[in-house]
């Protein structure tokens, strides 16, 4: 069990999107783990940097889908992303410019503002239009094959 875990109320109805943000979630609670470890600063930069690449790859995934079955909240749902990016970025620079400790507004924005928020209250939004989509599971697996080798 971790800090904070992956549980069915998270489900947007396709299996591959699911599995991405169980990856998420685990990433953070890696890096709580490390934060609670006092890991050194260069093992803590290295697994927010893996959580920030991954994630960029799954937006850039979720967007592709969004936007194959005509979502309609496409072009707002992208702006979300580009807004958490965005922030990502500047907590990640600023944590690597500063003292050793992790700021606890990082880890807050994490759990908070990317998982439980962004995940509940925008992604599950578009679930019931992939539900839908009777081809929408073969592309995105044959997808995230290509993507994620
Ligand atoms: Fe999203
Ligand atoms: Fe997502």
């Amino acid at each position: 069990m971790g800090f904070s875990d992956w549980t069915p109320q998270y489900t947007v109805n396709n299996p591959v999107m699911d599995e991405h943000h169980q990856t998420i979630f685990k990433m953070v609670n890696q890096l709580h783990e490390a934060i609670f470890a006092k890991k050194a600063k260069e093992s803590l930069g290295v697994i927010i940097s893996s959580l920030m690449d991954y994630t960029e790859r799954h937006f850039a995934e979720e967007e592709r889908i969004m936007q194959q079955h005509n979502y309609p909240g496409y072009l707002q749902h992208k702006a979300a992303h580009e807004h958490l990016s965005a922030q990502a970025q500047e907590f990640k620079l600023k944590y690597m410019a500063g003292d050793n400790t992790i700021s606890s507004e990082l880890f807050y924005f994490l759990v908070s503002d990317l998982l439980v928020k962004h995940i509940l209250n925008m992604d599950k939004k578009y679930a019931p239009f992939l539900k839908n989509a009777p081809s929408a599971r073969a592309e995105c697996m044959l997808q995230n094959a290509s993507v994620y080798p």
